[in-house]
């Protein structure tokens, strides 16, 4: 009540005020918004104000030409911005000065465990949006990673709640610096792609709130973030682009959101829950406009025509348009009219040097272990190898390409082999072996595009080929991995197995028989299986890393830079060491898929289930070691409305620069209902120089202590006995410090 009256007080100023003043007030960039949109509003026509709220293209939304208000337009997506497509396909329109910038993919990001690298992010790709007059950037993602199998997993943070909402929030920010807003999907529980159009999600409470819906308040709350985009799946059987739950009450009424809620593209199904769920802009719904023939009729869209109807039979209201409309408004006055609007910049040097930066500081060393007479083969010394193999098609492979709507027409990819000849020079001789052959993908986006016609070799001679070629280099760098073709690293395909694809297991199992000198250097955005995992020496994460990708890989393989990179994400030794998994709580029976591991995801099912993972969530070797003083906290008892500092002395005892991210996790000893053994609740990263030594601080609040009561619907930290756990990863805990809840 109080609200609509504090709106016709503002509507009536603005009125008022517009009277007379020069400028209408909507148009004036020195007027508080509130008030811009109040005015905007009061001089819109009901045609103008349904046409703004659903598609007009496949990626853009009316404005008001009368009045000046310019069109939205949206695009994808989270490691970049989309080529421009065909008004009305998910065909590129072939411009020629819309190639950009290929940022590392975001497992990539959530890797560094450095949210300046986020801030990095956020700023450079929001710079090329604004560049390319987008005012709407169709990510990042930020849906946890529940199982190995989820197509879309190297779009987005990884499995903890907390790691994945202090990164998101700085790209947020560093998107919406450039009036640019940063649009968070996919709201909610999109944690796989099979079924993703309609499986109907079960999840209690306590997942629901400390898992899923955390990074999204974080984005809300923290981030600030002006757009969220609805998600295809069902929860409580509504399509979350159209949902009582998740978009009125706990979005916009619980988090008090006050930005937009987009669909995804095809999400809406009805009109009636589209108007009365919190449903404020439509894109790419395949309406009954699209089936009668029409092709894309925007006008027959659930909120088009179909609403306007409705209006005009006096069936609904104007209540849920006008504020739908507002929020378009907001988001109108926040970018494309607002003021002292950057203008932004496109495929710069600076752009894909940041994003070289961040891979460097994503790449994470899983193993580098001495072999008896050669010692560490990583980082390689060129001083004593003249003789190099580099084996494995992901090394000449572009990974800008594929994987769905995160697809980019890239300004240019570099190689990973191209990135190692570039490096070493003449200093070494190189040779190349594909080792295996994958089926190549069409240019995605591109009119007509084929798949480049490739002479199909026999795996056997292939592999021959390699393993000969391997038996008399002085080192072997295996690069393979995944490739973003479909039942894998790809939207719109789960993976149907953890296992390496085209028989690289084989090939790596043949390549260590041949030479022990063999590092394997993965490029995914998902964890493999590797059976090979005790004979291979020296192996590299290196996520899909963008238009630097070869030149970040080289520089770390031969020194140049010290890796620094730690798992968003637990790789299990087999697929049924994960929860999901195990309690054959995935995909869902095609209509229903209950979440029966509960809280229990990731590390926090590894660490329930006594499970020993491949490679722990959290851990990531360097090229020197780092020693760990006794962990001391500032107080031994804290108060609810206190803090507390816990305090560890790190020194560098190696002999080069490097960067290591000090973990907190936190354990509740007593709680009325089951927790995790642990959760991860503070880290920093630092860089000390040899023999260098820093004091670590991490201070933390009642809300690091805290679960979510599924009886009591509320956040609560019980009085008890706490013990807080510091370590190099989840799985490596230099010491522990126990303290009091009073
Ligand atoms: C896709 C994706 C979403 C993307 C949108 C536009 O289906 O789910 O992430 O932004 O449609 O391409």
């Amino acid at each position: 009540m109080f609200k609509n009256f504090q709106l016709i007080v503002l509507g009536l100023l603005s009125f008022v005020a517009s009277a007379f003043s020069q400028t209408p007030v909507y148009l004036d960039v020195n007027k508080p918004i509130e008030n811009r949109v109040e005015d905007a509003l009061s001089r819109m026509t009901l045609k103008e104000k349904v046409a703004m709220i659903h598609a007009q293209s496949k990626f853009s939304s009316a404005g008001v030409p009368r009045l000046g208000i310019p069109e939205n337009w949206m695009s994808d997506g989270p490691h970049g911005i989309r080529q421009e497509v065909l008004w009305d396909e998910w065909n590129g329109a072939d411009w020629t000065n819309d190639s950009c910038t290929a940022f590392p993919a975001l497992t990539c990001l959530s890797a560094t465990w450095n949210p300046e690298m986020s801030a990095l992010y956020g700023k450079s790709i929001g710079e090329e949006a604004r560049y390319r007059n987008k005012n709407v950037l169709l990510g990042p993602g930020v849906n946890i990673y529940r199982t190995p199998l989820n197509g879309r997993n190297f779009e987005y943070f990884g499995e903890d709640p907390y790691l994945t909402s202090q990164m998101v929030v700085p790209y947020i920010k560093g998107v919406q610096s450039n009036g640019v807003a940063s649009c968070v999907k996919h709201y909610v529980l999109n944690n796989q792609e099979k079924w993703r159009g309609h499986i109907n999600v079960i999840v209690n409470d306590r997942a629901f709130h400390e898992i899923y819906l955390a990074p999204f308040k974080a984005a809300v709350q923290k981030g600030g973030c002006w757009a969220i985009m609805g998600s295809y799946n069902q929860y409580k059987h509504q399509h979350c682009c159209h949902n009582q739950y998740t978009i009125n009450q706990i979005l916009k009424h619980d988090w008090d959101f006050d930005g937009v809620v987009i669909s995804d593209w095809g999400g809406v199904h009805n009109t009636e829950q589209a108007i009365h769920n919190g449903l404020d802009m439509e894109f790419g719904t395949g309406t009954n406009g699209m089936n009668l023939g029409k092709k894309n009729a925007y006008n027959y869209y659930y909120l088009a025509n179909p609403y306007l109807k409705l209006i005009k039979e006096e069936k609904v209201g104007t209540t849920e348009l006008n504020d739908k409309v507002r929020r378009v408004l907001r988001l109108v006055f926040r970018t494309t009219m607002s003021k002292n609007r950057p203008l932004g910049s496109f495929g710069t040097k600076e752009h894909a040097m940041a994003g070289r930066e961040i891979a460097q500081e994503g790449i994470v060393l899983l193993q580098n272990n001495s072999l008896k007479k050669t010692g560490k083969i990583l980082p390689v010394d060129l001083n004593k190898i003249k003789n190099i193999l580099v084996v494995g098609e992901n090394a000449v492979k572009r990974m800008t390409i594929g994987g769905g709507s995160s697809s980019l027409k890239a300004k240019y990819e570099i190689s990973p082999l191209e990135g190692i000849k570039d490096l070493v020079g003449n200093k070494a001789k190189i040779t190349y072996a594909p080792g295996y052959q994958s089926p190549t993908h069409a240019e995605q986006d591109k009119v007509g595009a084929k798949a480049p016609k490739q002479k199909k070799i026999s795996p056997e001679i292939l592999r021959a080929e390699a393993v000969t070629a391997a038996k008399d280099a002085d080192v072997v760098l295996y690069i393979g991995g995944l490739n973003k073709n479909s039942f894998q690293d790809s939207e719109g395909s789960d993976r149907t197995t953890m296992d390496l694809p085209y028989d690289q297991n084989k090939l790596i199992s043949a390549l260590i028989e041949a030479n022990p000198r063999l590092a394997v250097i993965i490029l995914s955005g998902n964890a493999v299986s590797m059976p090979w995992v005790n004979k291979v020496p020296a192996i590299l994460e290196a996520w899909y890393d963008g238009t630097e990708a070869g030149n970040a890989i080289a520089s770390i393989l031969f020194g140049e830079i010290n890796p620094s990179g730690k798992l968003p994400f637990t790789f299990p030794v087999k697929l049924q060491d994960n929860g999901a998994i195990a309690l054959n709580a995935y995909p869902g029976d095609s209509i229903n898929e209950e979440y029966k591991e509960g809280i229990f995801v990731g590390y926090r099912w590894a660490d329930k289930e006594n499970i020993e993972p491949l490679f722990a969530f959290g851990h990531g070797l360097s090229y020197t070691t780092f020693k760990y003083g006794k962990p001391t906290a500032d107080k031994k008892t804290m108060t609810i409305d206190g803090t507390i500092t816990f305090t560890v002395n790190v020194k560098n005892t190696g002999n080069r620069k490097g960067k290591e991210v000090v973990q907190l996790y936190i354990s509740d000893l007593k709680s009325t209902l089951p927790r995790p053994v642990k959760e991860l609740k503070g880290f920093k990263k630092i860089e000390l120089a040899p023999d260098e030594e820093k004091t670590v601080s991490i201070t933390i609040n009642k809300d690091a202590l805290s679960y979510y009561n599924d009886i009591k619907q509320e956040w609560v930290a019980e009085p008890g006995k706490f013990i807080a756990l510091i370590g190099s990863s989840s799985r490596n805990i230099k010491g522990k410090v126990p303290f009091e809840l009073k």
